[in-house]
């Protein structure tokens, strides 16, 4: 089993990617915490998988440093957690693009910074192809998503021997759209994969796997790796 012994704490484990993750991580032997704010669902999910909950909200300082002196030491550290807001560049409302830095940038620089990482363990930060592949109202995500991206970087330098790396998915069907109308939802999901060379909008494991690549191997640090069914190329 590739994470036996090891400990791993997902931040945004309750949903979609990081749920995959923490699965995936618990069947490889690891022992999982996940984090997230709401309660009820954390424990649901915790409950499945026999992990620990720790509710927490990367949004606040204090949230997120209350988290990891309850982890302790830990070996490898993911964050999925963000919540997006976003629309037209000139009209969105700045309250809305400062709480999507707020929880997908400055919530992944919390973590990076509370979290007690043993040497040789990571960190994986989880960004998004719209830094690189923009569509139109999604400025402040894509923003969020390159920031995190040179974010990584920096600190595979800075937080060595501590590793850091960062996935960026393509559209993945998550609960993230479960506001949209279920009719419009599918069209999207549909419409989308009609257009990648795969044939298919990606699931939480296709992420969750290159994730686990991280955490176990060693040589990584500082990568960047698109997992987006082809959605750069086509
Ligand atoms: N799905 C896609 O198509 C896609 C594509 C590109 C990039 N991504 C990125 O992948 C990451 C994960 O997305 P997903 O699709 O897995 O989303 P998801 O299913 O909505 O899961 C998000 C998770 O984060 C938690 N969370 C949200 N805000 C939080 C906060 N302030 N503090 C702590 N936990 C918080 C949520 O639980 P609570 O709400 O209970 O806190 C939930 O567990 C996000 O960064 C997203 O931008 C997703």
């Amino acid at each position: 089993m590739l994470l036996k012994g090891k400990k791993v704490v997902v931040v945004g484990g309750s949903s979609g990617i990081g749920l995959a993750t923490a699965e995936m991580a618990k069947r490889e032997g690891a022992d999982v915490i996940i984090a997230s704010r709401n309660a009820t669902r954390l424990d649901a999910m915790a409950e499945k998988l026999n992990a620990v909950a720790i509710p927490a909200d990367v949004t606040s300082d204090q949230s997120v440093s209350e988290l990891f002196r309850r982890c302790g030491p830990v070996d490898h550290v993911v964050v999925t957690a963000a919540q997006l807001k976003t629309g037209p560049f000139k009209t969105v409302a700045m309250d809305d693009v400062r709480s999507t830095m707020e929880s997908k940038f400055w919530g992944a620089w919390r973590v990076a910074r509370s979290a007690d990482i043993r040497p040789g363990g990571s960190l994986t930060l989880v960004t998004g192809f719209l830094s690189v592949r923009p569509r139109p109202n999604s400025a402040i995500v894509g923003s969020a998503n390159g920031a995190l991206e040179s974010l990584a970087r920096a600190l595979a330098l800075e937080l060595a021997p501590i590793r850091v790396n960062a996935v960026s998915p393509g559209v993945i069907d998550t609960p993230i759209r479960a506001a949209m109308p279920e009719e419009a939802r599918r069209d999207m999901l549909a419409k989308t994969a009609a257009g990648l060379p795969v044939g298919r909008v990606g699931q939480g494991e296709d992420i969750a796997r290159q994730i686990l690549a991280f955490m176990a191997n060693g040589f990584a640090t500082g990568s960047i790796v698109y997992i987006d069914g082809g959605a750069l190329v086509s």
